[in-house]
């Protein structure tokens, strides 16, 4: 496996390219908190994310284990149990729909026509006791009136969509006689069936071997286009980010250290966290590229320290870093970072 190489990314159509179409802000999120009550605690692990996405644009969230990455994820779609999930938020509307204020009808509207989840493991998507076919049909006229033919034809078409040889075949297996990479695709395909304005892909190839996972990618960004969606694509593997997406936020203890355009990001990051990150690549022969090389251990999420969460870890903090907790400021057009050591 070749080192993730950066490489200029053509701009989506959520960008400043086209600033005399207006766009539509997909996914506007401020001030997120979850925390989920324990015994004899509380666990921290979101604290404060704000972040955006505009149609056509791609979102990658990189940070370490426990960062609070799907956990960002799921409460867009609202997909905790609640409690012991605590969800607050100063705004967070997903496709026009208040996620917080979501209630019967609006709530399966969030999860299905306003936004689809893909995972690692496809065989959370799916009913082990169904076929394929039977589930992709039920999601399609749970969410649109159609008649139960048309939808088993708009099925096949997915299938097929999403490169699936034998789509009638497909159609009628179970999930456990499907391989890995079929089965993503078919969650894939389930996933489109709804029509989603954003897909959230939270490690969708971590499982996969290389040459199945690069196929993966590529038909998640072939579809995203075609079908005019916003991505959000979580993962741990800098290559993955490199590849598929505009822009980038580094999470980090349940915060964002830094947000900038893909390029940028590689090129000069800012937050010595994510310096830290590009420098934890394992060397150029093979092996999983996860983030997994830095120094010291990530936050307790039951007790996090004050200041800026990595200031422990952090070889440039100073007295400050562990007192005050850096808030997000721009610094340039694009380019948020949460430090007080950065220029
Ligand atoms: N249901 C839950 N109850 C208690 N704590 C939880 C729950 N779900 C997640 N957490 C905690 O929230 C924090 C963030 O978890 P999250 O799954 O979002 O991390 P992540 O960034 O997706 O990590 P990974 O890269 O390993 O998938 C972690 O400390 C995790 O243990
Ligand atoms: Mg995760």
């Amino acid at each position: 496996m070749t080192l993730p190489r950066p490489r200029r990314v053509a701009l989506g159509a959520g960008t400043s390219q086209t600033p005399e179409i207006p766009l539509m802000r997909l996914l506007d999120i401020q001030n997120l908190t979850v925390s989920f009550s324990q015994h004899g605690g509380l666990v921290q692990a979101v604290r404060g994310m704000t972040l955006h996405i505009d149609q056509g644009e791609s979102l990658g969230i990189i940070g370490e284990s426990g960062s609070g990455k799907s956990v960002t994820c799921m409460a867009a779609l609202r997909l905790l149990r609640e409690p012991p999930a605590r969800i607050t938020a100063d705004r967070m509307v997903l496709a026009d729909v208040d996620v917080l204020k979501a209630r019967g009808a609006e709530l399966a509207q969030l999860r299905g026509k306003a936004a689809a989840m893909i995972f690692q493991d496809p065989m959370t998507a799916f009913d082990p006791s169904f076929t394929i076919g039977h589930q992709i049909v039920e999601t399609i006229l749970a969410h649109r009136s159609a008649r139960k033919a048309e939808a088993r034809s708009e099925a096949l078409g997915l299938l097929a969509r999403v490169e699936i040889k034998n789509p009638a075949a497909v159609l009628d297996s179970y999930p456990h006689q499907l391989s890995g990479g079929m089965l993503q695709r078919a969650m894939i395909a389930m996933a489109l069936s709804c029509r989603p304005k954003i897909l959230f892909a939270d490690e969708p190839t971590t499982a996969l071997d290389v040459t199945v996972q690069a196929q993966i990618l590529q038909l998640i960004k072939d579809v995203q286009i075609e079908f005019g969606m916003g991505l959000v694509m979580v993962t741990h593997d800098l290559g993955v980010i490199a590849e598929t997406v505009d822009r980038v936020l580094v999470m980090y203890g349940g915060r964002v250290m830094e947000q900038a355009p893909v390029q940028d990001l590689f090129d000069t990051p800012a937050h010595p966290y994510t310096v830290a990150l590009l420098a934890s690549i394992p060397g150029r022969t093979g092996g999983r590229r996860r983030l997994t090389e830095i120094p010291g251990a990530s936050p307790n999420p039951a007790n996090p320290p004050t200041g800026c969460p990595f200031h422990p870890r952090c070889p440039v903090a100073v007295a400050r870093c562990s007192q005050d907790t850096p808030v997000l400021r721009s610094t340039a057009p694009g380019r948020d970072v949460a430090c007080w050591r950065a220029e």
